[in-house]
This record gives C-alpha cells, structure tokens and sequence, in this order.
C-alpha cells in the first residue's frame, strides 16, 4: 500500500469529474496536492471541500507553452517538485469521419495528448535527476482500437497508452514508475454529451476509487471496469474481418 502521508502529488485535471473525485481521495490519504486545470474558480472551491494547509493551486492550460512554464517555475521556486504527476485533462466530442472537424480534432490533440507531452517534459528530467518518481497518464479503453464516431478522441487516447508503454521502457531503470489509466464510460460532463447508451457507465467517484486502489498496486495499466475493458482489449487480437463486422452492429446499436 502506498503511503501518500509524505508524498506531493501534481493532479492535472483536477478541477471537475474524475480528477476532482480523486484530488479528494489523495488529500484523504494524506497527501499534499498541487491542483492544476484551467479554471480557478473550481480548483478554489475543491481546495474548500478537501481541508489541508499543504495543498496548492496552480492553474494552467494544457494547451499553452507558457502556461506551463509559469507553473513549472512556481514549482521549483517553492521548491515542490512533486512524487507523482498525473496527466488527467481531458476533452471530448464524438465525432464520425462523415462531420469530420480539423478544429474540433486538434482540440482533443492538443488537451488530451500534446498537454501531456509539455508537462512531461517538464517532470522527465526533474524525475531523471532525482532517480525517482511516479508518472500517471489518463488514457482510456477508446484508445484500444478504432472505434465508431472517435475520430480524434480515440486517436490522442491511443497516443496516451503508447506513449506511456514507451515511458515505461525507457525510465523504468532510471527508478521511475509509470502507470497508464483507462477507463471506460464514466458519467461526468464529458459522456453527458454522448446520446447513446454507454454500457457499464460507473460515477466519478466509483472511477476515482478504481483509480486511488490502482495506484497503490504495481500494475502497469489501471482499467476498468473490468469486463468491459476486458472486452474491449480482445477485440484487439480479433481478426480484422471479424472486428469490423462486430464493429458495424454496435455502430448500428449506438447510433443517436
Ligand atoms: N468520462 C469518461 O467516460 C472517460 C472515459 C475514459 C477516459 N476518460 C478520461 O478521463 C479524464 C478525465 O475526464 P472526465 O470525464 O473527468 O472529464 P471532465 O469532467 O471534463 O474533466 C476534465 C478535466 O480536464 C481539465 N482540462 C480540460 N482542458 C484543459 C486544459 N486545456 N488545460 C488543463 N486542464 C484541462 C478540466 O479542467 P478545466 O476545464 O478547469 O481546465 C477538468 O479538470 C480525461 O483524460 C478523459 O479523457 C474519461
């Protein structure tokens, strides 16, 4: 079991959903979070929810070089480089290839994969330096194969999951951990979007809890729930034929 009593914990994408729920299971843990999304006003009011003089507000956009910058600087002057970083920030629009939408797209690249490359690069050589540290990327069972009406979403998750797989390779000898999260249907203002039905759609904070529980076993990847992304990973070794064919009847079962 992880002790977070001395650990600090950067949560990015910790304002709403998933990553709020689980700024309040860590600050319960003991540990002291740097909370960063973009709106303040959020992160000020989880900070009232969850008690603490150790915690911190440090608001960024993702998306932007200097706001990383800004944040990463604050950091190191208060001299905060933290044990964990998790990379939660995330953005959705079910898109089919039939609206297809460059704008739309590169918003999901730019929060969902590209802000995780920029704070990375941030964390990597501060971890490397001190021979230790805990990376956490958000992903999701989307970026397991191609799915129907993910154009963008489902490309920047499967970024997330290769990249994470790389990470692991390359910083496991340097003492730094690497875990990859992904979830299936979740109910926050994300999925409140999809008109479909969304099989085995847990809350927030069920999500938060398979999560906290994940992070303190050695896993590699942290799914669930587990039948679905069980499921979903199968489908991956499926021969193409057989794939598209199961592929085109969910298309037609979830169709808005
Ligand atoms: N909900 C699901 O079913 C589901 C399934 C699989 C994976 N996921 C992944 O889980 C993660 C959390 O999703 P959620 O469902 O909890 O969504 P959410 O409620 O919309 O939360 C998304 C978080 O990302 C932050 N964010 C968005 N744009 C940002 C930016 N430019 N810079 C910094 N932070 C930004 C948001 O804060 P601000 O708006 O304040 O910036 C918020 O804190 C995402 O990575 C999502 O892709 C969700």
């Amino acid at each position: 079991m992880t002790d977070f009593k001395n650990k600090r914990v950067w949560l990015v994408g910790a304002s709403e959903g998933i990553g709020r729920c689980l700024a309040k299971k860590l600050a319960k843990a003991g540990a002291s979070l740097i909370l960063s999304a973009r709106n303040e006003d959020r992160l000020r009011s989880l900070l009232e929810e969850i008690d603490g003089q150790q915690h911190l507000i440090l608001p960024l956009d993702a998306t932007k070089k200097e706001s990383i910058e800004k944040v990463w600087n604050e950091i190191q002057s208060l001299n905060a480089i933290p044990d964990i970083f998790i990379y939660n920030s995330g953005y959705y629009e079910p898109m089919s290839a039939t609206n297809f939408d460059f704008d739309i797209i590169k918003k999901m690249l730019d929060i969902n994969l590209y802000g995780a490359f920029s704070t990375l690069a941030k964390i990597i050589p501060a971890f490397i330096q001190n021979h230790k540290g805990h990376i956490v990327l958000v992903g999701s069972i989307a970026g397991y194969v191609g799915l129907p009406r993910s154009i963008g979403y489902g490309a920047s998750k499967a970024g997330i999951i290769n990249l994470a797989e790389s990470l692991n390779c390359d910083l496991n000898k340097q003492g730094i951990r690497v875990q990859v999260v992904n979830p299936g249907f979740v109910k926050t203002r994300l999925t409140d979007k999809n008109t479909f039905d969304m099989p085995f759609i847990i809350t927030a904070d069920e999500a938060a809890t398979y999560i906290f529980k994940g992070l303190c076993s050695s896993s590699f990847e942290i799914r669930f729930p587990w039948l679905f992304s069980t499921l979903l990973k199968i489908l991956r070794f499926f021969p193409y034929r057989l794939y598209f064919f199961l592929l085109q009847g969910l298309s037609r079962n979830t169709s808005s």
